[in-house]
């Protein structure tokens, strides 16, 4: 990604730090972390300095490759470590893909805890470009694309999932435009995937969580693309809170409603939906906003009715039969019947 006339990548470590863009912080300012230890990584993760599934997994395999740099050959560390990246974030099975292999890497020595690591991030962004590539030929010249959440450059280590292919397509030269949603609570489509299209230059619109069936009853949008936190082997997929909902009505209207994701978020233990683990997160999210005022002060503003509890379930889980088709580094895949796990031996 290219911002402000630099490139650059979401996440990244240097020496035995790890870089981060501060997605807490955007689109009203843009800065970078410093995470130098494992432990200050989980944190970042946990608060969603650095987020979405392929980001997610880079961060964690960099934590896992600093457990090893910090640890001195102690493994009671290194188990601990293991353990408390793991439990930052439960949903996104990128992190646990990226975990286990810096971890049986590092077993042999800590530089090839780094390698694999540095490796993983590097293939975070091939997938995403082979993504890009396949998910272009899904997007004709004048289509209107709806997506949820972020999904693009920084919810990857580059380029994204979901927005990858509408990237393409736009570098292409094809006349499309996006219809990026709110996703409240945190407002990650309005924040993030708005800061990237504005960046990129794709003619786009915010629309609010609740006007998807409005839009799809008029016939304004022509196809959906989300990202995906984990997938079950038979392709229900666990995505951002209001995704299932997005599906059902583009099934009611006929509209192609497609997945974009690397195999390294396909959870093949898991041989449906029903036991992918939803993270809850704070009711805070949902009673306050943030967000600077005319000065450019930031402050926390309560928007529901004191006293009152919230609920917050991170995710929900798209059963395969609303799924038209995966958007993956493999091609495009149709999901009759879906069985990803013809795949698995491939990773
Ligand atoms: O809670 P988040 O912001 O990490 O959730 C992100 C999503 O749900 C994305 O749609 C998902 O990770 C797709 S790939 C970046």
């Amino acid at each position: 990604m290219i911002v402000n006339g630099s490139h650059y990548r979401t996440n990244w470590l240097k020496g035995s730090t790890v870089f981060m863009i501060d997605q807490n912080a955007l689109p009203f300012e843009f800065r970078i972390h410093e995470a130098r230890t494992c432990s200050e990584t989980c944190d970042a993760i946990r608060t969603m300095i650095t987020r979405g599934a392929g980001a997610i997994g880079a961060a964690a395999g960099f934590a896992m490759a600093q457990a090893y740099l910090e640890s001195g050959g102690d493994q009671q560390f290194i188990e601990k470590a293991k353990n408390g990246i793991e439990s930052t974030r439960p949903t996104a099975h990128n992190l646990f893909y990226a975990v286990e292999k810096v971890y049986k890497a590092g077993k042999t020595s800590v530089e090839m805890a780094l390698k694999e690591a540095q490796r993983l991030a590097d293939e975070n962004v091939t997938d995403a470009e082979l993504i890009a590539g396949y998910g272009n030929e899904l997007i004709k010249n004048n289509s209107r694309i709806l997506t949820h959440c972020n999904a693009g450059w920084l919810g990857f280590v580059d380029w994204g999932s979901a927005l990858a292919p509408v990237y393409k397509a736009h570098r292409d030269g094809k006349n499309i435009f996006v219809y990026a949603d709110e996703t409240r609570p945190r407002s990650q489509g309005a924040r993030l995937t708005a800061w990237e299209l504005v960046n990129e230059g794709v003619p786009h619109t915010i629309v609010p969580d609740n006007a998807g069936a409005y839009l799809m009853s008029k016939g304004i949008i022509d196809l959906i693309i989300v990202g995906a936190d984990r997938i079950a082997a038979n392709g229900d997929t666990a995505n951002k809170i209001g995704t299932f909902e997005k599906a059902i009505v583009a099934r009611e209207f006929g509209i192609p409603f497609y997945i974009a994701a690397p195999f390294s978020t396909v959870d093949f233990s898991l041989a449906d939906g029903r036991d992918i683990p939803i993270e809850e997160r704070s009711q805070e999210e949902v009673l306050y906003i943030t967000g600077p005022d005319e000065f450019g002060k930031i402050h926390r503003i309560r928007t529901a009715a004191y006293n009152s509890t919230a609920l917050n379930p991170a995710f929900d889980v798209t059963p395969a039969e609303y799924i038209t088709a995966f958007i993956t580094e493999k091609g495009i895949i149709r999901p009759n019947n879906a069985d990803l796990s013809r795949f698995k031996s491939n990773r």
